[in-house]
């Protein structure tokens, strides 16, 4: 006769969040810590800016549709694999990521849209206004990290998080150019 799992199980938290564990990757304690937390912090933008392109992607209309809702669902998979990134760079340095998204609207700033449906050219500016904050946080979290020796952070901000961001407010930016669709 075999046994059955044992559950439920209910144990005391090994790790608090905001805390790194030591670890041998050549990096002080303080600037582990210090990485962590700003590192969480963008990670919990990138979670949400996510959420925003993936409402998006299912509430764009108009004209320009389709080609919106492909690009949209792009930049989504792209921001995912950020997501993914920055909650492995967290563990890598000893700390804890955030994931839970009830967590994660906590240290969120990015203003929380409408439930309802906003005009196509307010859904577009939403998206940049996410991007632009992020951008601006992840500049600063990267020189602070480098300056502290963190050279891995700085490489992920900079290579990943920056420079797919500006690719992807580029992407979207232009489809805020008051171009007439019939007539010059
Ligand atoms: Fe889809």
């Amino acid at each position: 006769m075999g046994r059955g799992p044992a559950l439920p199980q209910e144990g005391r938290i090994v790790q608090e969040f905001g805390t790194v564990k030591g670890f041998p990757v050549g990096l002080a304690q303080e600037a582990r810590t210090y990485a962590c937390g700003r590192l969480n912090k963008v990670l919990a933008d990138t979670q949400i800016l996510y959420g925003l392109y993936k409402k998006h992607h299912w509430l764009m209309r108009g004209a320009t549709f389709y080609q919106l809702h492909l690009v949209l669902d792009k930049h989504a998979g792209e921001q995912l694999a950020l997501v993914d990134a920055l909650a492995e760079r967290v563990q890598t340095l000893g700390g804890v990521a955030v994931g839970d998204p009830r967590h994660v609207a906590e240290l969120t700033t990015v203003p929380r849209p409408p439930d309802g449906v906003e005009e196509v050219p307010a859904m577009l500016s939403r998206l940049l206004e996410a991007h632009e904050a992020i951008l601006t946080d992840a500049h600063d979290a990267a020189a602070r990290t480098a300056a502290l020796g963190d050279d891995g952070t700085n490489d992920l901000l900079v290579s990943q998080v920056i420079r797919t961001g500006e690719l992807q407010a580029w992407f979207v930016a232009e489809h805020l150019v008051d171009t007439p669709l019939v007539r010059a």
